[in-house]
């Protein structure tokens, strides 16, 4: 059975491969033209995603292209604030742009069940990908971790300083209790609903870790992905990956205690360091500077390389330190993929 299992999962799970299996954040997306046609017919960004067969085709496209481990569910973590009731617009060239929400009693109308149904097409959508997906290459679902989409939620934003949304913490701890509440419990779901639809991984995406004392990052990141990962297991058995980008030393406590199968790395993180101090926990996947498959490449090439020969003989999954930019060049993506499978 596991000899037979993708490539993805197995290293998940705990062998070390090598070459290591590979696949990259937002490897879907703005940098593929076959993305951009797709996308031009569908005005809404959220309609999009809640559309299964754009949503499945999208997915599909970078795994005809390369030679890729696993997809990755196409969708937005901001799906579940739009599902629990708030409005949510992508603005064009501005990024996300969310309704007020403490200002006129939204924070109390946010209702889970809702979230449930509005986000059912998003079961089809992982139902459809698996089916067309090879049996050697594994589904990820995902979801945002909840307090990355709570800055969402609260800053009503994309914006490059979480400062808003940590200030109300220090303010009104128990409003921010009461949305990471509804944020677990409407995040388990989701994803549990992903498992069973046919998703073979979960990954808890927190873009804005970043800036958190150690008590408020456990409290708001550790606890409530810890919550997540124990309901989704109560349920079902596939492997968690956990993304608290810009964390810093806290990846330690988060390697230590978290039980996640696997960690991604964002692309500051010291290598060396992570194989000695968190690979033992976890099976690390990342770390590649997007950037740099800007550049391509020597530079790229080297980086590769020295990942490579860092978690050479750890359970590793090759993979960036955050998405792919849209002004990536997808021949830079070729020959990063061809250089990893010839190692
Ligand atoms: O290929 C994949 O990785 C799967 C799809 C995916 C998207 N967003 C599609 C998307 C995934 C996994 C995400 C996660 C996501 N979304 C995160 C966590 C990872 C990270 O980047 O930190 C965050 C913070 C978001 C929120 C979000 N979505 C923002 C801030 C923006 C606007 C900025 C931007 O890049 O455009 C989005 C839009 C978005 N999500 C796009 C895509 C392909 C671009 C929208 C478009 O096509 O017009």
């Amino acid at each position: 059975m596991v000899e037979s299992a993708p490539a993805f999962l197995r290293v998940l799970r705990g062998e070390a491969l090598a070459p290591p299996p590979m696949w990259f954040m937002r490897q879907a997306g703005r940098y593929l033209k076959e993305y951009r046609d797709i996308r031009a017919k569908q005005p809404s960004f959220i309609d999009f995603c809640l559309h299964p067969e754009d949503a499945c085709e999208v997915t599909l496209q970078p795994i005809r292209r390369y030679d890729l481990d696993a997809a990755i569910l196409f969708a937005d973590i901001l799906l579940i604030p739009y599902g629990l009731g708030q409005d949510v617009r992508f603005e064009k060239g501005e990024g996300p742009k969310l309704s007020p929400l403490l200002d006129d009693g939204l924070m109390r109308r946010l209702d889970p069940d809702r979230a449930s149904k509005v986000l059912a097409p998003v079961m089809e959508s992982v139902a459809r990908i698996r089916e067309g997906l090879p049996a050697d290459k594994a589904l990820i679902g995902f979801a945002g971790a909840p307090w990355t989409v709570a800055t969402y939620m609260i800053n009503g934003q994309g914006t490059k300083d979480p400062s808003t949304a940590r200030m109300l913490a220090f303010e009104k701890p128990a409003q921010v209790k009461d949305l990471m509440g509804v944020l677990v419990e409407s995040t388990a779901q989701y994803l549990i609903s992903q498992a069973k639809a046919g998703a073979d991984a979960l990954k808890l995406f927190d873009s804005w870790a970043a800036g958190l004392s150690e008590d408020l990052f456990v409290d708001l990141c550790l606890n409530p992905n810890k919550e997540i990962a124990r309901r989704v297991r109560e349920e079902t058995d596939v492997p968690i990956i956990y993304f608290p980008k810009g964390s810093g030393a806290l990846y330690e406590r988060v390697a230590r205690e978290g039980g996640f199968d696997g960690l991604a790395m964002d692309t500051q993180m010291p290598m060396r360091w992570a194989r000695e101090t968190l690979s033992p926990h976890a099976t690390l996947q990342g770390g590649l500077d997007p950037l740099l498959v800007v550049q391509g490449g020597k530079p790229m090439l080297r980086a590769a390389e020295h990942l490579l020969e860092t978690f050479d003989g750890a359970p590793y999954i090759f993979n960036l330190g955050h998405g792919f930019v849209p002004e990536t060049p997808p021949e830079h993506v070729a020959e990063l993929v061809k250089f990893v499978r010839e190692r």
